[in-house]
């Protein structure tokens, strides 16, 4: 009788630890994301919810990601929730990010995901509206053709080799097909920019961090005096660029010329 008591007693405890366990996951303070002083709430942030309870599987493996980067994916893609959108990601690895996007973007998203790897294909029979292209971001002439056949983006996300090449050349041919109305390029671990391994370095010619500062040039090129800065296809068509650390987002709208205002 004794004995049957204590082993309750034990199977109580253990449910108990169980239960606080999971709930501290689901609720208690997270430790995979930081709070950027931004207009997202970490604490209602679906992207921190979901990372919290993902656990890989025989079918997705693990996401490789930076913990700054959810609070900015939610700021700017928030307003795509529950609606139809395509979204391309360029490096897909395990597939663990493919099932992150579907799971917070909704049934409503068509993904593509580009890699280099063949192996990356079979992740189109384990998630619906999934299409795997394989082939060589850095590569001009894979995009000119590949392009032929793409529908426009609402979402692109470059998360794939990050050397500089890669990500001009995907960027030069890219930029174009993401949807004029509110579409949005998001390039992320532009750190690799400062690093050598990536042909990146401090002020090193080249890098997309110093291609980025010559498009916030071309984003301010209406109020240029200097014949050396003219407006581009690209001040015509983009809205805004935000930079945080190692991302870059550029988002697109139609840009006039805007016109100073005077109060009464
Ligand atoms: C950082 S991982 C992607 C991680 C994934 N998006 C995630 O969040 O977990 C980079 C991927 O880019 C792919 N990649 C590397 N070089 C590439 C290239 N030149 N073209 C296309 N994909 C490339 C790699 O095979 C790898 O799967």
């Amino acid at each position: 009788m004794r004995e049957t008591k204590a082993t309750i007693a034990v199977l109580l405890a253990l449910f108990s630890i169980f239960l606080i366990g999971t709930y501290l996951r689901l609720y208690g303070p997270t430790s995979t994301s930081v709070q950027l002083n931004t207009s997202v709430d970490a604490n209602t942030n679906p992207f921190n919810t979901w990372w919290k309870i993902y656990r890989k599987s025989e079918d997705f493996g693990n996401v490789f990601k930076w913990d700054h980067y959810l609070d900015i994916y939610h700021r700017h893609f928030a307003r795509f929730r529950n609606k139809e959108l395509t979204l391309l990601e360029i490096g897909v690895r395990n597939g663990g990010s493919l099932k992150m996007w579907r799971d917070y973007f909704g049934p409503g998203v068509q993904i593509y995901g580009l890699d280099i790897d063949a192996k990356a294909k079979r992740f189109e029979n384990k998630l619906e509206r999934v299409k795997i292209i394989i082939g060589d971001q850095g590569n001009a002439t894979f995009w000119t053709e590949a392009l032929k056949t793409l529908p426009k983006f609402d979402i692109v996300i470059d998360d794939g080799g990050h050397t500089m090449n890669q990500l001009k050349v995907t960027f030069d041919h890219l930029y174009d097909h993401v949807k004029p109305d509110g579409g949005i390029y998001f390039v992320e671990d532009l750190h690799t920019a400062y690093w050598s391994g990536f042909d990146g370095g401090y002020k090193r010619s080249g890098t997309f961090i110093e291609y980025t500062k010559d498009l916030i040039d071309q984003l301010n090129a209406y109020h240029s005096k200097d014949t050396k800065l003219a407006v581009t296809n690209f001040t015509r068509c983009t809205q805004s660029m935000h930079m945080y650390d190692s991302i870059v987002v550029f988002e697109k709208s139609s840009h006039p010329k805007y016109h100073s205002i005077l109060s009464q």
